[in-house]
């Protein structure tokens, strides 16, 4: 065999005999490199004569291709072999059961906000939206609440900014939405000789400078708006007795109705139901009264009306507005506010 052949067929031998791509590029160097035989060779081509160096130039070059190609085809075949360890290794049983993840659940206090809904869904009532950065007009004016009115005081509101149109604020009750949907509706129906009633629930998020056990500085409200040309004190009644039966579950549920004041409605009450634990007879969650305070209400005072361009010779309907943190906690028996807001997964997770 010829020496060239020799030093070919000893690189092919060495790089098989190598798995590894460091050792691999050192059997290179002992061929290719600048010592490397077949360099070595290409050095004493210069003893040679002019034909003769041309045709051992042109052996030498083809060993070296061929050594170059054993080579690459080397660390082609390394490489593959390692992925395929590396697949091996890692690789995924798919049909195995999987850990399972933990199941996200609705926060109670949502879950009551969407039993809420549904129920006054039932009996036709819309479903309201508004913002929880409000104006002043809005939250305050527009419900004849007026310039002194203690509600408006740095104490319970988040004053937010004042902008060109008066003070922004965090809205203090739902009772806003109430304005705008009033708003919309008058201006949807303009065209019509009579408005179609108004009937609608507005559930959201309100705030007041106030934090312990039962309260806290966010809360939920739900506002209740029924307005038509014929809408009474007793469909108030009515409507807030059926809610609470199906709320709670509970046909028993009674209501009665206090005198009370609210700016935005005359006459005002403050509506209680008979407790839901012991029924009227009196135990510690109605502080022995029998009764639980659940919501404000009245007939919508002229002023609201007009503010919203609704004619109070013509129009006539019920607000309400409640407290669904409340109701949570009396429906699920929960004794501290504070837990809703805690994000902590033991106390959720019951919901789930
Ligand atoms: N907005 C009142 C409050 O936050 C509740 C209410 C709503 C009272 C609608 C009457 C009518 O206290």
């Amino acid at each position: 065999m010829h020496d060239l052949d020799k030093i070919v067929a000893e690189a092919i031998a060495a790089f098989d005999a190598v798995a590894d791509p460091a050792e691999l590029e050192q059997a290179k160097a002992r061929y290719l490199g600048k010592q490397g035989a077949l360099t070595e060779r290409l050095k004493g081509l210069g003893k040679l004569a002019t034909d003769a160096r041309r045709e051992e130039g042109a052996r030498i070059n083809a060993a070296k291709d061929r050594i170059e190609a054993a080579l690459a085809a080397r660390r082609r075949a390394i490489a593959d072999a390692r992925l395929e360890s590396r697949l091996a290794e890692e690789a995924l049983d798919v049909t195995l059961p999987g850990r399972g993840l933990a199941r996200g659940g609705l926060h109670p206090a949502s879950r009551t906000l969407e039993r809420i809904e549904r129920i006054f869904r039932s009996i036709g009532f819309d479903v309201a939206d508004g913002p929880e950065i409000e104006t002043d007009f809005h939250n305050f004016t527009a419900l004849n609440t007026p310039e002194d009115h203690p509600a408006r005081s740095m104490h319970d509101t988040f004053y937010v900014a004042g902008g060109k149109a008066g003070p922004v604020l965090l809205r203090t009750h739902t009772s806003p939405i109430q304005i705008r949907h009033m708003q919309s509706h008058v201006a949807r129906y303009r065209h019509l000789p009579v408005m179609p009633e108004i009937r609608a629930i507005a559930p959201g998020r309100v705030y007041r400078v106030d934090s312990d056990a039962t309260h806290s500085p966010m809360f939920h409200q739900v506002e209740g708006l029924w307005i038509g040309e014929d809408v009474s004190f007793a469909d108030l009644k009515g409507v807030l007795t059926a809610f609470l039966q199906k709320f709670y579950e509970d046909e028993t549920v009674r209501t009665r109705f206090r005198p009370s004041f609210f700016p935005f409605t005359e006459p005002s009450a403050e509506v209680d139901m008979t407790c839901v634990f012991c029924h009227g007879a009196g135990c510690r969650v109605c502080s022995h009264t029998g009764w639980l305070e659940v919501a404000g209400s009245g007939e919508v005072h002229p002023n609201v009306l007009r503010h919203c361009g609704i004619d109070p010779e013509r129009y006539i309907g019920f607000a309400f507005g409640m407290g669904p943190d409340r109701m949570t906690m009396l429906r699920y028996g929960i004794d501290d506010l504070r837990l809703f807001y805690e994000g902590d997964l033991r106390f959720l997770q019951q919901f789930v």
